[in-house]
């Protein structure tokens, strides 16, 4: 699943129990995380458990591709907000393993990889602790963005193998966090795979490696777009606390998704970042603001934001990203360079070449392009089990900084350098998370008026 099948996503069809949220989980292991002994997988064992936070249209998606990385790899269990998420997710990985059983006779019971009985499905803002603590080698962490940096920093102290979705903070004080928990599990040789799963398509790398080789000279300049539609509207249920409100549409909050530059079109900003060769920009100016999507039910985010990435040795780089309704959709990357150009298309990888000065086409990706998100799977479940896991967490916090001093610029209408936003004492998270604590108003930021912190 990509971000763009999100406006295919159904409204949950239950409520929620409240009673659900304060008794959390019988299984919350009270021990402190940093009480229990580290994990390093030996290589050439072959069982892995894989606990799961986050069990909607992603998670499930993740949860299925860790799975069929490996047969070794089984899914222990599980964690949610919401009861139903987890009952529907796992009914759809039952089903997925039942077809592929059916269809492959590859020996494998691929059925029985699904090992999470009922005393292993958390419920709660606490269910992360619950599934972290059941016994497993590592997490998927799903869940909605601005919970990401506890549960990385919680699972990493517990000695866990981590795949963490992207975003992976909604603010700098979150990606100082992740930094730290990335620091703290290359020393103790945990994976942590942040899901830009661009990075792991076999046809961008091809083309990405062009540009790398040199052929189109030096890149002297990119401008990516993320344009799309709008997500999805929960309309507001009686039985719904302003928080459940909030939380059945994240997408429209900044505290909870980061805004849609750093929550879906972080990918395209991912993308420029890598056609730069992943150096950091100085500083950046954006504009941007709310003009079809005004009213009160799409939260305080804005629908589009226009970005001016400047670098050290006086490159620019710009980002474009729209989330309006009946305008025309396009996720492209448009890179220069010194002998040439290169398209990259964001929704068709296939479709990437490279053209020389004249505009005559020099080279063009001819392969079959391969599941990314199986891709990362395969990768990160072998680096593993070869005992040289996987950590990008250094470059995804980058590119996550990235998308978010583009918001921090756009809402202030301030210019900000990477060390302002590096060392923003901006915090989206609120003080306590209560499915009746009030969230935070959603106040809409206006340029020139709202200060940077
Ligand atoms: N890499 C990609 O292409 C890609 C595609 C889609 C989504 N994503 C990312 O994956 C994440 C999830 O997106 P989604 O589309 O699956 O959303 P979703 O709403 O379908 O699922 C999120 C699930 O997490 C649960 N959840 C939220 N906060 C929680 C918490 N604190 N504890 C336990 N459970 C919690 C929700 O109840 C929900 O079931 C987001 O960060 C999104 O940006 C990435």
């Amino acid at each position: 699943m990509t971000d763009t099948t999100k406006t295919s996503q159904t409204p949950a069809a239950a409520s929620l129990n409240r009673r659900n949220f304060v008794k959390t989980t019988a299984a919350v292991a009270a021990a402190s995380a940093f009480a229990k002994p580290l994990l390093a997988h030996a290589a050439g064992s072959d069982e892995l458990k894989i606990g799961f936070v986050g069990c909607g249209g992603r998670g499930t998606g993740a949860a299925l591709q860790a799975l069929k990385a490996y047969p070794g790899n089984t899914l222990w269990a599980m964690g949610d907000l919401f009861p139903e998420r987890i009952a529907s997710s796992q009914a759809g990985i039952n089903d997925e393993l039942a077809g592929m059983d059916e269809d492959e006779g590859s020996g494998t019971a691929w059925r029985d990889k699904m090992q999470v009985s009922d005393d292993r499905k958390f419920i709660g803002f606490d269910a992360y602790k619950a599934v972290i603590d059941s016994g497993v080698d590592g997490v998927i962490l799903t869940t909605f963005p601005q919970f990401r940096p506890a549960q990385i920093a919680y699972a990493v102290a517990a000695g866990k193998h981590v795949f963490a979705e992207k975003p992976v903070a909604v603010d700098a004080a979150g990606i100082r966090a992740v930094l730290a928990a990335s620091e703290a599990a290359k020393q103790r040789n945990l994976a942590m795979q942040i899901g830009f799963c661009w990075r792991y398509h076999n046809a961008m790398r091809a083309g990405f490696d062009q540009l790398a080789s040199g052929a189109i000279g030096d890149v002297t300049t990119v401008h990516t777009t993320y344009h799309a539609g709008t997500l999805p509207k929960r309309p507001r249920q009686a039985e719904w606390s302003d928080m459940e409100f909030q939380l059945r549409n994240w997408w429209h909050f900044t505290w909870l998704s980061g805004d849609h530059i750093v929550e879906q079109a972080i990918h395209s900003v991912d993308r420029m970042a890598w056609a730069m060769g992943d150096q950091t920009p100085t500083k950046v100016t954006c504009l941007g603001g709310r003009q079809a999507r005004t009213g009160p039910e799409h939260g305080n985010v804005y629908d589009h934001f226009a970005g001016v990435y400047e670098y050290a040795d006086g490159r620019r780089a710009f980002h474009t990203c729209r989330q309006m309704d009946g305008c025309p959709s396009d996720n492209s990357d448009y890179v220069y360079g010194t002998n040439g150009s290169a398209y990259i298309n964001g929704w068709t990888p296939n479709n990437i070449e490279t053209k020389n000065l004249d505009g005559q086409r020099t080279w063009n990706f001819k392969g079959r392009p391969e599941d990314m998100y199986q891709t990362e799977h395969n990768e990160l479940w072998a680096s593993i089990r070869e005992g040289n896991p996987i950590n990008d967490a250094e470059r995804g916090c980058n590119s996550n900084l990235m998308a978010i001093m583009g918001r921090m610029a756009a809402y202030t209408g301030q210019v900000v350098t990477w060390d302002q936003a590096m060392n923003s004492e901006e915090n989206l998270t609120p003080d306590r998370y209560g499915i009746d604590v009030a969230p935070p108003p959603p106040t809409v930021a206006i340029p020139g008026q709202t200060k940077f912190v």
